[in-house]
């Protein structure tokens, strides 16, 4: 299907084709390990479903589409994504630079695994282009970022980013996850891969983990498979199929998510018992032009400070429509507590530096009627 087509169109039909053999409008799950061969050689394009899978090759298709890459490899988690990345893209002695905050398993990953293997990694505050350019070495292997980030909300320039990264031979990687390809679009920017924990806005319903990377070369399409192929981490065929179907949903979710998270944020701007929130569609956000600029929505993922991981405990445990857990992206609310879950890794010196504190919780604000979660959130606010 074309590249004009809209992103609807696209989530609705690349890749989602009906089955060939019997009409099914449903793609269907193809649950085996291996494929029948005619003779030696002469198979259907399939051989061992570890290398690849028909439910699988479907949402790869779709998700490069809806990207705007040229190519997609699919995952179990968001992490086997990301490390499948490292494993092709950097070596022993090579340096890369990730941004400060991000998903905490990220940095847990670099410094707990890949630090045995001689790869040396920077943090530096990719907000501020001027400091990606300074970290640059000469082994620089690639820049990797989030924007918005998980939890701080804080936005990268992903054009600025990728010229500079561009201009010294290094990639740039963007984690879309908190935007989606339905509110910003990396690859268009510049990016040269984008990467998703699946398990979030894809997904969209809380029932699958998985991750995905979008390459924009034949360099990208033939090192990740080639990855999936030498270890495994691959996404199963039936959270393939998830995804596919939570997909075609993609944009009437994200339009909502929208609605609900500005009205959301408003709301919880107003409250004298909120220290801070942190949300990019708010005008005193400090990256709120930028927002605008990059992103064509603004999206349902808020940080706020409730001063005290006390403050923050008794709120939390009020609540009742909103749900207390790790996570985010599905179409319930989801709260959660930063210090203690997504960035518990990172230790509170961690934390400290850049400025995550104890007081902070997270809501992926869901699409329920949003009336019912600002009240669910008030009656969470009068116990603190
Ligand atoms: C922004 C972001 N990137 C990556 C990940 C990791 O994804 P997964 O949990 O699917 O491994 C997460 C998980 O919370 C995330 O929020």
């Amino acid at each position: 299907m074309s590249e004009k087509k809209g992103f609807s169109t696209r989530a609705i039909h690349v890749g989602q084709e009906p089955d060939p053999v019997t009409g099914s409008v449903a793609p269907p799950i193809h649950p085996t390990s291996t494929y029948a061969q005619e003779e030696i050689g002469k198979h259907k394009g399939y051989e061992y479903a570890r290398v690849s899978n028909p439910t699988r090759t479907r949402l790869e298709q779709n998700l490069a589409a809806l990207e705007g890459g040229s190519s997609a490899h699919v995952f179990a988690s968001g992490m086997a994504a990301t490390n499948a990345y490292v494993s092709m893209y950097a070596k022993a002695g090579d340096h890369v630079i990730c941004g400060s905050n991000v998903y905490g398993g990220v940095p847990r990953m670099f410094n707990t695994v890949w630090a045995n293997f001689g790869l040396e990694v920077s943090y530096v505050d990719t907000s501020v282009t001027e400091n990606v350019q300074k970290a640059l070495r000469k082994n620089t292997r690639f820049v990797w970022i989030e924007t918005p980030t998980n939890p701080l909300m804080q936005l990268t320039d992903i054009a600025a980013v990728a010229k500079v990264a561009r201009a010294h031979g290094a990639q740039l990687v963007v984690d879309n996850t908190f935007a989606s390809p339905y509110f910003q679009k990396p690859i268009e920017l510049g990016a040269d891969v984008v990467m998703h924990s699946t398990t979030k806005f894809l997904n969209g319903h809380s029932d699958g983990l998985g991750g995905v990377l979008v390459g924009t070369t034949p360099d990208h399409a033939e090192k990740l498979a080639y990855i999936q192929k030498a270890t495994g981490a691959i996404m199963s065929p039936f959270e393939c199929w998830l995804v596919l179907r939570g997909v075609k949903t993609l944009a009437v979710r994200m339009e909502q998510h929208d609605v609900n998270g500005r009205k959301v944020a408003e709301f919880l701007k107003g409250q004298k018992k909120i220290k801070t929130v942190l949300y990019p569609g708010l005008k005193d956000h400090p990256q709120y032009e930028l927002a605008k600029k990059q992103m064509k929505g603004f999206g349902s993922m808020i940080t706020f400070d409730l001063g005290s991981q006390d403050n923050a405990n008794k709120f939390l445990r009020r609540l009742k429509v909103c749900t207390l857990g790790e996570s985010l992206g599905g179409v319930e609310t989801l709260i959660s507590h930063p210090a203690t879950m997504t960035h518990a890794a990172l230790g509170a010196e961690g934390r400290a530096a850049i400025g995550l504190t104890d007081g902070m919780v997270r809501i992926s604000v869901g699409i329920e009627d949003v009336e019912d979660i600002l009240a669910d959130l008030e009656q969470g606010l009068a116990g603190v």
